[in-house]
């Protein structure tokens, strides 16, 4: 298919270069929005390392995503100043009122939920990060809108 074959060509492209492999991850993940799974031995092939140390690298930064990213993205600050304030409780809620995990997606796309560590708000906490604009003293009616149906 055409995507699959711009995928190959993302990933040749790369091949022989300094750090060939975190420019073929980030031509992915900047392509699909995540690094599809699939593509792992193809990576391993080209970059003549193991499956296992591609994995390994994919999950060791967290620009890399392993599937899709919701519609809209909400990132909850885990750091000591926000938890200290309740933000593990925030998150909790976040979580319960979507159904997901932390770092998963709503089944129908709508929002993605992850952990961010200090958003430099820390005076102001608990902080979140929603689709790229920062928020103060969030309270679990911030996902109220993002928890109905159709709403965000
Ligand atoms: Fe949460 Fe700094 S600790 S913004």
């Amino acid at each position: 298919s055409q995507p699959r074959r711009m995928n190959d060509d993302l990933i040749t492209a790369h091949v022989g270069e300094t750090g060939g492999l975190m420019r073929a991850l980030n031509a992915l993940q900047q392509h699909d929005g995540y690094i599809d799974a699939a593509l792992v031995p193809k990576l391993a092939k080209a970059f003549n390392i193991t499956k296992a140390e591609v994995k390994g690298v994919i999950s060791f930064y967290d620009d890399f995503t392993k599937a899709p990213k919701g519609k809209h993205v909400i990132r909850i600050c885990q750091a000591e100043a926000c938890q200290a304030v309740g933000s593990r409780g925030l998150t909790a809620a976040a979580i319960e009122k979507l159904g997901i995990g932390l770092g998963e997606t709503t089944p129908d796309g709508r929002v993605t939920v992850e952990a961010v560590y200090c958003l430099g708000l820390c005076a102001s906490g608990p902080a979140a990060m929603v689709d790229g604009q920062l928020k103060g003293r969030v309270s679990a009616h911030l996902f109220d809108a993002y928890a109905e149906e159709g709403e965000a």
